[in-house]
């Protein structure tokens, strides 16, 4: 089986063994097939690969059935509000994240607290990294990392459709403009490039607690800023634990921002010290133990508009996985 097909999230079987998976391929242009039966759409190029596609089309139409309008269009069919209409809310994720992802590749820049590129220190850091044959990004959002992965072939994944549609179509290439937010619901357009950074990855519409990868296949599995973003953190562990390869690394950061509303109330890990209780879960607590190879504080900075930026102090580790 090639190690970067993708595989049918919903029929996969475990046993303390083995785990068995099937691949998913190609069905007319519109479809990704297993052969259980399941079928999954590809909406702008990227797939949906979900147990329940269905019930993620209908749990978020405006983000997955959303047209490119121009920033302009878009700034005013948010500009009466409510600030929490699915399409207002999209509009600001995708404002906040492709300047963080993007900020130095775009027209014009961002301005004010957030001016800059949130995402630096992380690509600092990953693009040094010494190529491997095959790396995954789960939790992708618009891109930049899965650009800058040095790896032969990179797959990522990511469940915020209006992201990952951004993230496949700047990572073939092609500019993509956005609206990004001044302040309250007032817009301003911006252009993104990749340039130079543009390469084919496989970005995948997914859940990255259950990501439609081939099981121990990677040599570099990365999470940036996801433990906490997640229902299940210690389950996202043990996700990437088994999608890494023996012998290969995970780099994974995060600033440990637990919140109610994301996640369940006892899967908050390590209580006054999260950083410690990650690392010690790396060592001990997977299929395998890991080495730690870097660990670094990395601060990590999100533009939310002309006034306002949001920066964290992220716990960074790289870790291999021993044999
Ligand atoms: C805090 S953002 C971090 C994004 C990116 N890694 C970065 O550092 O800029 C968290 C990301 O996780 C994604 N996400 C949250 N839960 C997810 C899940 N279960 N499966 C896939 N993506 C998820 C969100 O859509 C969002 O893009």
């Amino acid at each position: 089986m090639s190690l970067d097909l993708l595989v049918c999230p919903a029929c996969r079987t475990w046993s303390p063994e083995r785990i068995d998976v099937k691949t998913i391929e190609p069905s007319g242009s519109d479809f990704l097939a297993c052969e259980c039966g399941r079928r999954y759409p590809i909406v702008d190029g990227v797939p949906i690969v979900l147990t329940d596609p269905g019930g993620y089309l209908r749990s978020d139409p405006a983000t997955v059935l959303e047209r490119d309008v121009s920033p302009e269009v878009a700034a005013a069919l948010v500009a009466d509000g409510p600030d929490d209409a699915p399409y207002a809310r999209m509009l600001e994720h995708v404002s906040i994240y492709m300047d963080a992802h993007w900020g130095d590749r775009v027209e014009p820049a961002p301005d004010g607290p957030g001016a800059g590129f949130g995402l630096a220190p992380f690509v600092e850091r990953i693009a040094a990294l010494p190529r491997v044959p095959l790396a995954v990004e789960l939790g992708c959002s618009v891109g930049r990392i899965a650009a800058e992965l040095p790896a032969e072939r990179v797959m990522a994944v990511d469940m915020h459709f209006g992201a990952v549609r951004r993230a496949r179509r700047l990572l073939a290439g092609e500019p993509v403009a956005y609206a990004r937010r001044m302040i309250g619901r007032t817009y301003a357009p911006a252009v993104a490039s990749a340039g130079d950074r543009a390469r084919a990855v496989k970005v995948v519409c997914g859940d990255v607690l259950e990501p439609p990868f081939v099981p121990g296949a990677f040599d570099r599995v990365v999470a940036l800023n996801m433990l906490d973003s997640v229902t299940h953190p210690r389950r996202l562990l043990a996700v990437i634990d088994g999608l890494t390869k023996v012998g290969g690394e995970i780099v994974i950061a995060s600033p440990y921002a637990w919140q109610s509303s994301v996640m369940h109330e006892d899967e908050r890990i390590g209580g006054a010290d999260p950083a410690a209780a990650v690392a010690e879960i790396l060592r001990t607590g997977l299929s395998r133990p890991y080495r730690i190879e870097d660990e670094a504080e990395l601060s990590w900075t999100l533009r939310r508009d002309a006034r306002s930026a949001v920066t964290y102090q992220t716990h960074y580790l790289r870790a291999r996985k021993g044999t």
